[in-house]
C-alpha cells in the first residue's frame, strides 16, 4: 500500500528513462487503484503490469473484491498470490491461496505464488515442512500437469521488509528444495521460475542471482526508487 498518483508518475518515468531492459522480464505490481495509471504509462515498454491480489471467485456478489477478468481489463498479465501479508494479516489459508492460483491460471493470468516460513518456524526446524505444505496445497489443487505454469517466490517472512536477507546458501538450499518438491509428483519443475524475495537490494542482488536455482527476485521496498530497482533488474540480465 505504497505510492500515490504523482509518485507513481515519477517512479515510472525513472524506470522508462533507461530505455528497454532486455533479456530480463520486469513486472511491476501496483496497488489496485493505480494499475490502469501505471499500465497506460507502460504501454510502449517491455515492462509488464500485475496485481498484488485477486479474488478467489470469478464474478458475482463479492463486495470489495477484484476478479481475474477485471485485472485483465486493467491491463494485468500477472498477479501475486499468497504474499505473506495476505496470509498473516488477512487470514488467507493454503486452500484459499491454492484456489486463487487456479482462478488466475484459468483466466490466463500468470500467478506468482509466494511461499515462506516465519522466523519461529525456521528456528524450530520447520522451514522445509512449511514451504512443502504451502506448495502441496497448490499442486493438489491445480494438478501436477500445471506445475510448469507456476512462478514461485520464496519469501522467508522474517526477511520481508526487515533488512534481513537470507544468506545465499539458505536461499539456494530452499530454492533447490522447492524445485525438487514441485517435481516430486511428476510435475515439470525444471523450468519453473523461482524468485527470491525479502530485503533484496542492488547490493545483495548479484550474489543471490548467482545461485543456481534463483531465477529472479520479488522486490518490495527497493522497488520504490527507480535507480535501486533498475540496478536489481540489471543484475538479473
Ligand atoms: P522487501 O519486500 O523487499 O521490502 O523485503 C518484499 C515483499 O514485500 O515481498
Amino acid at each position: 500500500m505504497n505510492g500515490d498518483y504523482l509518485r507513481n508518475e515519477a517512479l515510472v518515468a525513472g524506470l522508462l528513462a533507461v530505455g528497454e531492459i532486455r533479456n530480463v522480464k520486469v513486472v511491476v505490481c501496483p496497488p489496485f487503484p493505480y494499475i490502469s495509471q501505471v499500465a497506460s504509462l507502460m504501454t510502449q515498454s517491455l515492462i509488464d503490469v500485475g496485481a498484488q491480489n485477486i479474488c478467489l471467485y470469478k464474478d458475482g456478489a463479492y463486495t470489495g473484491e477484484v476478479s481475474a477478468t477485471m485485472l485483465q481489463d486493467l491491463g494485468c498479465g500477472w498477479v501475486i498470490v499468497g504474499h505473506s501479508e495476505r496470509r498473516t494479516l488477512f487470514g488467507e489459508g493454503d486452500d484459499v491461496i491454492a484456489g486463487k492460483v487456479a482462478v488466475a491460471l484459468e483466466a490466463g493470468l500468470q500467478p506468482i505464488l509466494c511461499v515462506g516460513e516465519t522466523l519461529l518456524e525456521r528456528e524450530s526446524g520447520l522451514a522445509f515442512d512449511v514451504v512443502g505444505r504451502q506448495l502441496d496445497a497448490v499442486a493438489n489443487h491445480i494438478g501436477n500437469a500445471r506445475i510448469a505454469e507456476l512462478v514461485v517466490a520464496y519469501e522467508p517472512v522474517w526477511a520481508i521488509g526487515t533488512g534481513k536477507t537470507a544468506t545465499p546458501e539458505q536461499v539456494q538450499t530452499m530454492h533447490a528444495y522447492v524445485r525438487a518438491h514441485l517435481g516430486r509428483g511428476g510435475g515439470k519443475a525444471d523450468s519453473v521460475r523461482i524468485l527470491y524475495g525479502g530485503s533484496v537490494t542492488a547490493a545483495n542482488a548479484p550474489v543471490l542471482f548467482a545461485q543456481d536455482d534463483v531465477d529472479g527476485a520479488l522486490v518490495g521496498g527497493a522497488s520504490l526508487q527507480a535507480d535501486g530497482f533498475l540496478a536489481i533488474c540489471m543484475a538479473a540480465v
